[in-house]
C-alpha cells in the first residue's frame, strides 16, 4: 500500500540517534539543528530517558483514564516547579493540535461564545477549532471554515479590542513567538494589552507553547518574558522528547466537570514515564542555563555574517533570514554538510531548533559549514 502523499522528503533515512546527532543506515553522521520539528529537548536516545521508557513498558505501558494513574499528579507537579506556573491544573492529551483543541473547546465551555481571535502567520495544528485559526487557506477544508474566527495582525491592539468589545469572542490564542510561520513577535506592549483585555471581556487568553515551551525560548514558557497570565497554556513538542504527548494548564477559575475532555490515551503511563524523565533531565542538567548561553554564542556569531539580513526569535527558537530563498541552502547544508536545519512559511528564513543540549562546537561546526556554502553559493552566481 503506498503512503498517502503530503510530505515532501528529504533523501535521507536515519535508522538511529544519539545526542545532537542522527545516522542513517550507513551510518553517515548528521548534525541535527532542527529536532524534528522542536521535538527534541534533550537530546536523541538519552540514556535516563531510555531507561526511563524501558523500565516504564516493562511494567504497564498503557491503562486508560478510568484508574488511578499517580505517574500523572507526579508529572503535573514536576511541571508546576519547573514552569513556576503554580495554581494551574493539568489535562493531559497526545499532540499539539490536540492540546489548542482541547484549550479553544474550554475556553468556549467556560465562557459560553464561540468566536477566536487568532493572529496573522500563526500555526495551531490541524484539528477542527486549531485549524481555523490560522490564515493558511492550504491547510483549512470546508469543514473548519464553520469555525467562527477572526485573524488580526500582530500588535494590532485597536483591533484587539474592538473585536473583544463585541462581547463574542471565547478566546484570543497566540504563540509568543511564531514558529512555522517564521518566528515573529509581538511587543511586550501588545501581550500585555491583550491579557488585560481578555481579563475585562470575559475572553480567555491561550498562550499556544506547544513550541515555544518547555525552555526553548530560554525560560521554562515563551509567555514568562512578559507580565501576562494567560488562563490555558498549551504544551507539546519538546514535552515528550519524541514521545507523543501534550496537555494543557488550566488556571483553576475554569472548573472541572466529569466529562468535559477525555481521550483514551493521553496521560497514559508511558507517555507519564517519557514526560518525567524529560523533565528531569532539564533540571539535572540545567538546560535551561544552556539554551541561554547558546542561544547567546550563536547570535554574536551569526551577527558577523554579513549575509544574514535579521536574526528572530529567542533561546534556542531562532531564525535567520536572508535576502533569497533559502530551500537550496537547506539542502546543499544537509547534502553536503550533513546538518539539518529547519524551513518556515517566510520562505527566506532558516530555522535552527537544536535539541537543547546543544554545544559550542556543534554551533561552531554549522557556521563554518554556512559561511562556506554562502561563498559558494556567491561564487557560483558570479
Ligand atoms: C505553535 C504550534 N502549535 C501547535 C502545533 C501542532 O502540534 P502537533 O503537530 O503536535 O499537532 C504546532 C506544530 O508545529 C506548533 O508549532
Amino acid at each position: 500500500m503506498p503512503l498517502f502523499n503530503v510530505y515532501p522528503l528529504y533523501d535521507v533515512t536515519p535508522v538511529s540517534g544519539k545526542g545532537v546527532y542522527v545516522y542513517d543506515e550507513k551510518g553517515t553522521e548528521y548534525l541535527d539543528l532542527y529536532g524534528g520539528h522542536a521535538v527534541i529537548s534533550i537530546g536523541h536516545a538519552h540514556p535516563k530517558y531510555v531507561e526511563a521508557v524501558t523500565s516504564q513498558v516493562s511494567k504497564l505501558g498503557f491503562y486508560s483514564n478510568a484508574i488511578q494513574n499517580p505517574l500523572q499528579k507526579e508529572l503535573a507537579d514536576k511541571i508546576e516547579v519547573l514552569s513556576g506556573c503554580k495554581d494551574y491544573e493539568l489535562f493531559l492529551c497526545n499532540s499539539g493540535a490536540e492540546a489548542n483543541e482541547n484549550a479553544l473547546k474550554l475556553a468556549s465551555f467556560k465562557t459560553g461564545k464561540s468566536r477566536v481571535l487568532a493572529f496573522s502567520n500563526g500555526f495551531h495544528g490541524r484539528t477542527s477549532a486549531a485549524v481555523a485559526a490560522t490564515d493558511n487557506k492550504n491547510i483549512i477544508a470546508p469543514i473548519n471554515a464553520q469555525q467562527a474566527v477572526t485573524i488580526l495582525p500582530l500588535n494590532d491592539i485597536e483591533g484587539v479590542k474592538k473585536e473583544l468589545e463585541k462581547g463574542d469572542v471565547c478566546a484570543v490564542i497566540v504563540e509568543f513567538i511564531q514558529g512555522v510561520g517564521g518566528l515573529d513577535e509581538g511587543s511586550a506592549e501588545f501581550f500585555e494589552a491583550v491579557d488585560a483585555l481578555c481579563k475585562v471581556n470575559n475572553t480567555m487568553f491561550i498562550a499556544d507553547e506547544v513550541q515555544s515551551g518547555y525552555g526553548r525560548s530560554g525560560k521554562f514558557f515563551a509567555f514568562q518574558h512578559y507580565n501576562v497570565t494567560p488562563n490555558i497554556i498549551s504544551i507539546a513538542k519538546g514535552m515528550g522528547n519524541g514521545f507523543p504527548i501534550g496537555g494543557i494548564l488550566i488556571h483553576p477559575d475554569i472548573e472541572a466537570k466529569f466529562g468535559m475532555l477525555g481521550t483514551t490515551f493521553g496521560g497514559n503511563h508511558l507517555a507519564c514515564a517519557a514526560g518525567l524523565s524529560v523533565l528531569n533531565v532539564i533540571e539535572e542538567q540545567k538546560l535551561i542555563d544552556n539554551v541561554n548561553t547558546m542561544s547567546e554564542y550563536f547570535i554574536k556569531i551569526a551577527e558577523t555574517i554579513p549575509q544574514i539580513k535579521k536574526i528572530k526569535g529567542r533561546g534556542l527558537m531562532l531564525g535567520l533570514e536572508f535576502d533569497f530563498e533559502v530551500g537550496d541552502l537547506r539542502k546543499k547544508l544537509i547534502y553536503n554538510h550533513h546538518i539539518f536545519t529547519g524551513g518556515a512559511a517566510n520562505k527566506k528564513l532558516l530555522r535552527i531548533l537544536p535539541p537543547l543540549t546543544v554545544k559550542k562546537e556543534h554551533i561552531t561546526m554549522f557556521f563554518e559549514a554556512l559561511i562556506e556554502t554562502l561563498t559558494e553559493v556567491e561564487t557560483t552566481v558570479a
